[in-house]
């Protein structure tokens, strides 16, 4: 005990500043590594703005020496947050977000202030955070009911994205529950080794662009056995994304799980290695989709969709090399090649269960094994193509233009 003592008066004596910042915010003097935003005024009574409150939080999080520090949201509160942006660099290699609360957005689209965040873009943004570990079994609610429905009779409107994680290496993100955003719930840029799990997303059928993911310009990234149900797309994967595993998620409703839209304005678009397996659809207006614009460049390949149910859903497999052929009169595309679609089993609400639109360019190396998609009444379904190189073995439906 005495050592023990000795060795706390000589630490302390030997960093008086970390000594004022343990005091300032009643930290426990145990080598508490918890930094409870209710500690730094945080109300968590669901109308107070509680958002400096947490950038002083994280601020100390952030700053701290001590290893593995953790900005600590408690249960049983909700904290109501304006835009806000957590940023880093952080002096430890591992920071912790313990999300146990529910943390809220404004009501109302007047009383968003934009003054601390990430102006017209995001709700809440990490930026440039090394081995961000965010968990704990809480709620993000995004309140986006009022700006659909503004968005409907006024569509320039800037709606955010819920969560927005930029430059974010060795991500992990875990038992989160997130509804209601205002547009897209999570968007993932330019992040390196990302792991997302036991995720629950939830925003109604009819609400616009509510996204469950958007990623792009990111790699190495893993997302597995989350739920989720949107209005959008429940994953979307955009340019500059490679080794992107998707397993063990269940979409509906929603758009399915889309590989674009890509090359959108003529941009030059690069996908590959992506793989989306042990994948649910219910109720959804697409399933397997690859998805790119007429005029783009560059490519979307080595994709691989295995061991996919599907459950009513309106068009499970869908290549659309000609998105928006009306707009634009040029012959280029991104090049789509080295897509497979294995174990595809279930039921389709539209007769045409596999659609295949490909640009004069054509689509290449496009492989289906094992596939057996049926009417919701059982009758048969068929399928259509245009400018596709591929093969197909135990397919149903036939698709006569592959070998
Ligand atoms: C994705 O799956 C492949 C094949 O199972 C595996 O080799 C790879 O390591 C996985 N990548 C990630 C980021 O989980
Ligand atoms: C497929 O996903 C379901 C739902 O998450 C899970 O229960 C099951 O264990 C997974 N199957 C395999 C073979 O991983």
């Amino acid at each position: 005990m005495k050592i023990l003592f000795a060795f706390f008066l000589l630490f302390f004596i030997a960093s008086p500043s970390l000594c004022s910042q343990l005091v300032n915010h009643k930290i426990l003097l145990d080598g508490s590594n918890h930094f409870n935003v209710l500690n730094y005024g945080a109300k968590g009574d669901g109308q107070t703005d509680d958002s400096n409150a947490f950038l002083r939080a994280w601020q100390d999080v952030c700053s701290t020496r001590q290893s593995n520090p953790i900005l600590l949201i408690p249960n049983g509160k909700r904290f109501l947050l304006q835009p806000v942006s957590f940023r880093g660099p952080c002096k430890s290699s591992r920071v912790n977000v313990v999300l146990q609360g529910t943390i809220s957005a404004p009501k109302s689209i007047e009383e968003w202030d934009w003054t601390k965040g990430d102006v017209g873009k995001s709700w809440i943004q990490f930026w440039h955070i090394n081995g961000l570990v965010i968990n704990g079994g809480g709620t993000v609610d995004g309140q986006g009911a009022p700006w659909w429905n503004k968005f409907h009779d006024q569509t320039d409107l800037t709606r955010p994205t819920a969560l927005r994680f930029s430059n974010c290496d060795n991500l992990n993100v875990a038992t989160l529950t997130h509804i209601n955003s205002p547009k897209n719930h999570i968007s993932i840029t330019s992040c390196h080794g990302v792991r997302i799990s036991h995720l629950h997303i939830n925003a109604p059928e009819e609400s616009p662009n509510t996204d469950g993911f958007d990623i792009s310009s990111s790699s190495n990234i893993l997302i597995y056995r989350s739920t989720i149900s949107t209005g959008d797309d429940c994953i979307a994967i955009n340019s500059g994304s490679n080794f992107i595993n998707i397993t063990d998620v269940y979409c509906g409703p929603g758009h399915g799980i889309s590989v674009g839209s890509l090359g959108k304005g003529g941009d030059f678009a690069m996908v590959e290695e992506i793989l989306v397996k042990n994948c649910t659809f219910r109720g959804t207006t697409n399933g397997a989709r690859i998805k790119t614009w007429v005029g783009g460049r560059g490519y979307a390949r080595k994709i691989t969709f295995e061991d996919i149910k599907l459950y009513k859903v309106s068009h499970p497999v869908i290549i659309d090399q000609q998105y928006d052929a009306l707009l634009s009169s040029t012959n280029d595309a991104v090049k789509i090649s080295d897509v497979t679609y294995r174990k595809i089993r279930g039921t389709s609400n539209d007769n045409d269960a596999i659609e295949l639109n490909c640009a004069s360019i054509g689509c290449t190396n496009i492989v289906f094994e094992n596939i057996y998609i049926i009417g919701v009444d059982r009758e048969t379904t068929s399928s259509s193509c245009r400018n596709v190189e591929g093969t197909s073995s135990y397919c149903n439906p036939k698709i006569p233009c592959l070998s």
